[in-house]
């Protein structure tokens, strides 16, 4: 394999004219250079940088600031003004709404035009069609013109062309905030498969915590300028930086973003993303009193009525593992009187359950659960203690799990896997069977809630005047 970058970009540049009204385009050919009806405006300014093969690059920068320029120009759908983009495989691209498909043909048509123009041969679509129909969930709707589709089905469709034609390079432009969190869990969890796989990915995404958790490196685009780069967590810290920073103070900081370099950025693991040093100003009398905000609600048995089982929650992404000599079925969250629910409250406690079926005698046997975020990140789990293993079970033996755990979590949607370990007749300890996204969960919205970002630590806030003003 050649060690040249997947995707070489050399000062690049896009410039635009615009013009304020329709007819000083027309006055503009007929004066040609003598005189100009158009202001210059370049949405990208000498941009250079390499992304190497199997890296996951994210892209970040306030509205307007180029990043789904630099897209298109990447993937070939737009051409710079200067400087040139060399690029190594075949690129997938998932670009904003609006660009890609045909809205006169159908599902079908489209899919053939897409991948045949990303060099798939007519065998090899026909091979790929029903595993890129199945992925979109389409179904009867392929065969109507795309401009009768949802932006949810249309991103579906588009996605599932990106990811099942085995791109080298896949392209996605914040195209899966669109799509429902079921869908979106099966996205990114190709997303992840293409990944290990080797393939470069190039990524924009105004989640900043989602360009931490899968990118290896980033940059920071900023009036078509780039700004910063290097390892996701400073560029994305100096980000939230800027963009909380009023203007005087923004100016400064873009001087010193272009006085960095690289290896300055590299050797920043934690930066204050806040950009403010200042103390949080009490009102005398308000803060005299000492006040906990948070009280910490113990766990309560009794059944809220907002807890209730959805059965349209249902994982899309559900991979259950080759059985090694058992099964599980039925995996389910309970309230902890056993009735089934799936939409939970911040707090409570909840008990994840699930049957397994011993269709072959096991020894040393644990049991696993991991709780995952739409992205994937695996935010927490449990399995069996070493010491504390079931010696042994006997084929035919059925065993009901429950495994029980305090939801502190942030409202929204989470997964949960399932897995037993056991030990072969070697001894090795192995998955006897294993289910990725089995159940999936939501945690019910809050009108006030303190909390912010995913995990709740339960936290208590004191607030104590040290002095007070008169
Ligand atoms: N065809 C065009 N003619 C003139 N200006 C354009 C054209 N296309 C884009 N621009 C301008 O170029 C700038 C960069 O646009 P771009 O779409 O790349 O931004 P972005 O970073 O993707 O923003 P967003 O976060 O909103 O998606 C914007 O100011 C936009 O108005
Ligand atoms: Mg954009």
């Amino acid at each position: 394999m050649s060690s040249e970058p997947a995707i070489a970009i050399r000062g690049v540049g896009k410039h635009y004219e615009i013009y304020d009204k329709p007819q000083h385009r027309l006055w503009q050919s007929v004066f040609r250079g003598k005189r100009q009806f158009y202001r210059e405006f370049w949405a990208l300014r000498g941009v250079n940088f390499d992304i190497q093969r199997g890296e996951t690059f994210g892209i970040v920068g306030r509205n307007g600031s180029g990043k789904s320029t630099l897209l298109q120009i990447v993937a070939g759908t737009l051409q710079p003004t200067t400087g040139e983009v060399r690029v190594h495989g075949r690129v997938a691209a998932l670009l904003e709404l609006g660009s890609g498909f045909n809205p006169e043909f159908t599902g079908r048509e489209n899919v053939f035009l897409n991948a045949a123009m990303l060099g798939l041969s007519r065998g090899e679509i026909e091979a790929r069609y029903d595993d890129i129909v199945a992925f979109s969930e389409i179904g009867d709707f392929m065969d109507q013109p795309v401009k009768t589709y949802s932006s949810g089905m249309y991103v579906r469709l588009a996605f599932s062309v990106s990811i099942n034609v085995d791109p080298d390079i896949l392209i996605v432009d914040e195209a899966l905030s669109v799509g429902d969190e079921a869908f979106q869990r099966k996205c990114y969890a190709r997303i992840r498969t293409i990944r290990d796989s080797g393939a470069t990915i190039l990524f924009v995404s105004h989640a900043c915590a989602i360009v931490l958790e899968l990118c290896d490196r980033a940059v920071l685009l900023d009036h078509g300028e780039q700004l910063l780069l290097g390892a996701p967590k400073p560029v994305i810290s100096y980000y939230q930086k800027l963009m909380f920073a009023p203007p005087e103070v923004a100016a400064r900081l873009r001087e010193d973003f272009r006085a960095m370099d690289t290896q300055t950025l590299a050797s920043q693991t934690a930066v204050d993303a806040s950009g403010s040093n200042s103390t949080p100003e009490f009102q005398a009398g308000v803060a005299a009193t000492a006040s906990s905000l948070v009280p910490v609600t113990p766990a309560d048995p009794t059944p809220s009525p907002s807890e209730r089982f959805d059965p349209n929650l249902v994982p899309k992404s559900t991979i259950v593992y080759p059985s090694r000599g058992s099964r599980i079925e039925n995996p389910r969250i309970t309230r902890l009187d056993g009735s089934p629910v799936n939409i939970l409250r911040r707090r409570r406690e909840y008990e994840y359950r699930y049957d397994v079926h011993f269709d072959q005698t096991a020894q040393r046997v644990r049991f696993c659960m991991l709780i995952k975020s739409v992205t994937g990140l695996e935010l927490g789990g449990f399995a069996t203690p070493l010491g504390q293993e079931v010696p042994i079970i006997r084929a035919g033996s059925v065993l009901e799990v429950a495994m029980r755990f305090r939801c502190t979590l942030a409202p929204g949607v989470y997964f949960n896997n399932a897995g037993i370990l056991g030990e072969d007749a070697t001894g090795v300890e192995q998955y006897l069977a294993r289910m990725i996204d089995a159940v999936m969960f939501r945690v019910e919205p809050e009108a006030r809630s303190s909390l912010t970002a995913t995990m709740d630590f339960l936290i208590e806030a004191r607030y104590t005047a040290v002095q007070e003003a008169l």
